[in-house]
C-alpha cells in the first residue's frame, strides 16, 4: 500500500504521465513513503486506511487524478484576463480535428495554418471568423447555437511580456464538456467536466509575439459521461467561465487549505467537536526550491506562524488563535496572507466549525436550521449561463430577501463568484458534482471522471467558509454498483476534506400509503441526508401533504433538498388550476404545514430560486424551454409563493433568536 501511494504522490508532483519517468527513477533512488496521507495527518486520519473493494482500491490508487496541479484562489494572483471576443469555428463533424479517415489530424485546426502563397490550400480562417464572448455560454448568444450540441473551437491572439524567473500558466474557470487546449499549436491538454477549473503551464511554450490559444471545446453529451445524456438543465457549451494568464514565481504557493481543525478520531458525524481556536491545515508549493520557511500571516487575530515545508515543498501547520467565528449573521472574513521568500499570496477566510448531532446540524457548536433555496447557475433575467460577481450578488442577493441563509447550488459546482459572495454576504452553501440520475455505475472511466470533477471542486473551494456540505449526487437509482460508486466518492471527499459534512440527494420511498421513509441505503454513508419530494406536483394534489407523516431509519439531520410545483408568472387563476401563482403559493403552503411537523428536519432547499432553461419543458405559452418551478421568473418577478417561503422563513427566524 506505501508503495501505491508512493507512486500517486509522486504522480501528483511530477505532474502526471509526463513525470512517470521520474518516478521510476525515485523507486529506484528512495524507497520510502509519502503520499498525501501526510495531507490527513494535519487535519485528521480516516479511521481505516485498508481498501476494500474493488472501487476502494481505485480510489485509492486515483485519490489524486494526474492533471492535479490546480492552482488555487486565482482572484489573488497576478493575472492577465483573455476574456472578450474569441474568433470561433462551429464544427459538428470535428473536420478540425479528425480526417476522413476519422483519425486526428496532425495539421487541424489548432495549428492555425495561413496559406503561404496563392496556390495554397487552407479551408479554415479564424481571423475572418465569427466571434463569441468569452466567458459565456455560445447557446444565448447566436439563435443558430441555441440548440447546438458539438465541438466550436476558439483561439485567441495575444502578445505577452514575460517577466524574468516567473512562470506562466493558463486557467479556465470551466469548459463545457470536454475541451482541448493547444498554444501556437502545441497541446497543453485536455479536461473533462463542464464545471470546474483547470490550467496548464505555459512557459516554455508562450512567446512574445502572436500567440494564438486555440480551444476545442466540445459538449456532445455522452452516455459514459458526468453527467449523462438526460439532465433537466440547458446543456450550454462553451468557454463559459473566464480564461486568465497566471503568473508566478519559479517556486510558488500553489495550493493551501486553512480551516479550523476538525474533530478529532470519531469524526463528525459521531458528534465528534471541533475545535473553535485551533487553526489546522497545510500549504503546497510547486517549483524547484521547495523547502522554504513559510509564514501564516492574520494580523487581525494577532497570527504570525512560520513553518518549514519539507523536499516536496509541502508543510503543514497548528496553532491556535482568538477568532470571531464566521456564521451568517455574522460572515467575518480575516485577511490572511502566505508567504516566503518569492512568493505570496492572500486570501479573504472565515473560520467556522459545522457538524451534526443526532438529527441536529450545529453550526459553531449551535444548532441551525437550514433556511434554503437551490439555485441553478442560469444568469439572472437572462437565458444565458451565469458566471459573474454581479450574477452572484443578484442570485444570492434574492436569496437573502427571502430570509434564506443557505443556498443548495445545484447540480454542479458554480462559478468562484458564489461561494466567494456567500462567504460575504454570510449564506451556507452546500456543492455538488453532477453525479445525477442513471450513470454508468460499473463504468471506471466514469468513476475517474466524478472522482476528478470531486476533487477539483474541493481544491477550489475548501477554503471558503460558506461552504458546508459536499454533495455526491442527485436522485441516483439504489443499487449495488451504485451504492458501490458512491461510497467511493466519500472516500474521496473525506480524504480530501474530513472539516466538511457529506450528502447527497436521495429520494424516498414509502412504508405505509401515506408514511413516506428515508431509507436509501446509501444513507449510512452520509453525515446529512438530503431528500427530494413533489408531494402536490409529480404526486398528487397539494392536500396530499396533509396526510403524510414522514419516517427515517437514520439518526441523521435530513434536509428536504427540493420541493415545489410550477408557476407562470402572471398567470392567475384558483388554487386548483396547474401553472398558475394560485397554485404553486397553495402548494407551497401545504408543503411548510406538512415540514413544520416533520421531527428530524434540519433544513430545506425548495426548488428552485428561479425558473431555468431545459430542453425537457417544450409546453407552448407555458414552458416553452423554461423550467416554471423558480419562486421569481425568468426575468426577475416574484411569484405569490415566494412569500410564502420568505413568511415561513422568517418565522424561523424569529424563534432561532
Ligand atoms: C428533479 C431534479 C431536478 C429537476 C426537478 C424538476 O428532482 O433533481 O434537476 O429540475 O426534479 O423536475 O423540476
Amino acid at each position: 500500500m506505501k508503495v501505491v501511494k508512493f507512486i500517486r504522490h509522486t504522480l501528483v508532483r511530477c505532474g502526471g504521465l509526463g513525470g512517470l519517468s521520474c518516478v521510476l527513477i525515485l523507486l529506484v533512488a528512495m524507497p520510502g513513503s509519502f503520499g498525501c496521507s501526510e495531507r490527513l495527518s494535519a487535519l485528521q486520519r480516516t479511521p481505516n486506511g485498508g481498501a476494500e473493494s474493488e472501487h476502494q482500491r481505485l480510489a485509492e490508487v486515483n485519490a489524486y487524478p494526474l492533471e492535479q496541479n490546480l492552482i488555487i484562489n486565482v482572484d489573488h494572483r497576478s493575472t492577465v484576463s483573455l476574456n472578450g471576443k474569441w474568433q470561433v469555428i462551429i464544427d459538428p463533424y470535428e473536420n478540425g480535428y479528425y480526417d476522413y479517415r476519422y483519425l486526428p489530424k496532425t495539421n487541424g485546426y489548432f495549428k492555425n495554418t495561413k496559406p503561404r502563397n496563392k496556390s495554397e490550400l487552407i479551408e479554415y480562417d479564424f481571423d475572418k471568423s465569427e466571434v463569441l464572448n468569452v466567458p459565456g455560454d455560445w447557446n444565448s448568444q447566436k439563435d443558430r447555437l441555441f440548440f447546438y450540441e458539438g465541438t466550436v473551437w476558439y483561439k485567441k491572439s495575444f502578445d505577452y511580456q514575460r517577466k524574468p524567473n516567473t512562470r506562466v500558466f493558463v486557467y479556465l474557470g470551466a469548459a463545457n464538456y470536454h475541451s482541448i487546449v493547444y498554444l501556437n499549436g502545441q497541446k497543453l491538454g485536455e479536461h473533462e467536466g463542464g464545471f470546474t477549473p483547470f490550467n496548464f503551464e505555459i512557459t516554455k511554450v508562450v512567446r512574445e509575439k502572436d500567440n494564438f490559444l486555440i480551444v476545442k471545446v466540445d459538449n456532445k453529451r455522452r452516455r459514459d459521461a458526468v453527467p449523462t445524456v438526460n439532465t433537466d438543465w440547458w446543456n450550454y457549451g462553451g468557454l463559459t467561465r473566464r480564461v486568465e494568464l497566471v503568473e508566478v514565481p519559479q517556486t510558488f504557493i500553489r495550493d493551501y487549505f486553512i480551516q479550523l481543525k476538525p474533530a478529532q478520531g470519531r469524526g463528525l458525524a459521531e458528534g465528534g467537536k471541533g475545535s473553535t481556536k485551533t487553526i489546522a491545515g497545510w500549504i503546497q508549493l510547486d517549483g524547484n526550491q521547495t523547502e522554504q520557511a513559510i509564514t501564516v500571516e492574520i494580523p487581525e487575530a494577532d497570527v504570525k506562524q512560520t513553518f518549514k515545508s519539507n523536499a516536496d515543498g509541502y508543510a503543514e501547520f497548528e496553532f491556535d488563535a482568538e477568532l470571531q467565528l464566521w456564521s451568517p449573521e455574522n460572515p467575518k472574513l480575516y485577511d490572511v496572507t502566505i508567504k516566503f521568500e518569492t512568493d505570496s499570496v492572500h486570501d479573504s477566510i472565515g473560520f467556522r466549525t459545522i457538524e451534526t448531532k443526532g438529527s441536529k446540524i450545529l453550526l459553531n457548536g449551535k444548532p441551525i436550521f437550514l433556511r434554503g433555496i437551490s439555485i441553478h447557475e442560469q444568469a439572472p433575467k437572462s437565458d444565458s449561463r451565469a458566471h459573474s460577481q454581479k450574477h452572484a450578488e443578484t442570485l444570492l442577493g434574492w436569496a437573502k430577501e427571502m430570509n434564506c441563509n443557505f443556498a443548495r447550488l445545484a447540480h454542479y459546482p458554480h462559478n468562484e463568484n458564489m461561494p466567494r459572495t456567500a462567504d460575504r454576504l454570510g449564506m451556507l452553501v452546500w456543492s455538488e458534482i453532477p453525479v445525477y440520475w442513471t450513470i454508468l455505475w460499473e463504468n471506471e472511466d466514469t468513476l475517474k471522471n466524478a472522482l476528478n470533477q470531486l476533487t477539483e471542486m474541493i481544491t477550489r473551494d475548501k477554503n471558503r467558509a460558506s461552504v458546508i456540505l459536499w454533495s455526491m449526487a442527485n436522485e441516483t437509482p439504489v443499487g449495488k454498483a451504485r451504492n458501490e460508486f458512491l461510497k467511493t466518492l466519500v472516500k474521496q471527499a473525506k480524504s480530501l476534506d474530513p472539516t466538511r459534512l457529506i450528502t447527497a440527494a436521495m429520494e424516498k420511498s414509502y412504508k405505509g400509503a401515506n408514511t413516506p421513509v428515508i431509507n436509501d441505503p446509501f444513507g449510512q454513508y452520509v453525515d446529512v441526508l438530503g431528500c427530494n419530494e413533489y408531494i402536490g406536483w409529480y404526486e398528487g394534489l397539494p392536500d396530499k401533504c396533509d396526510s403524510y407523516t414522514w419516517t427515517t431509519i437514520y439518526d441523521k439531520p435530513v434536509i428536504i433538498s427540493e420541493l415545489g410545483g410550477g408557476a407562470l408568472y402572471g398567470f392567475h387563476a384558483d388554487k386548483d388550476t396547474r401553472w398558475s401563482e394560485e397554485y404553486q403559493e397553495y402548494l407551497y403552503e401545504k408543503q411548510v404545514e406538512m415540514l413544520e411537523k416533520i421531527p428530524f428536519l434540519a433544513g430545506t432547499s425548495p426548488w428552485i430560486l428561479t425558473d431555468f432553461m431545459s430542453p425537457r419543458r417544450p409546453l407552448p405559452q407555458i414552458q416553452d424551454y423554461w423550467n416554471r418551478k423558480g419562486l421569481i421568473s425568468d426575468k426577475g418577478k416574484k411569484k405569490k409563493a415566494f412569500y410564502v417561503m420568505q413568511r415561513f422563513y422568517e418565522k424561523l427566524k424569529q424563534d432561532e433568536q
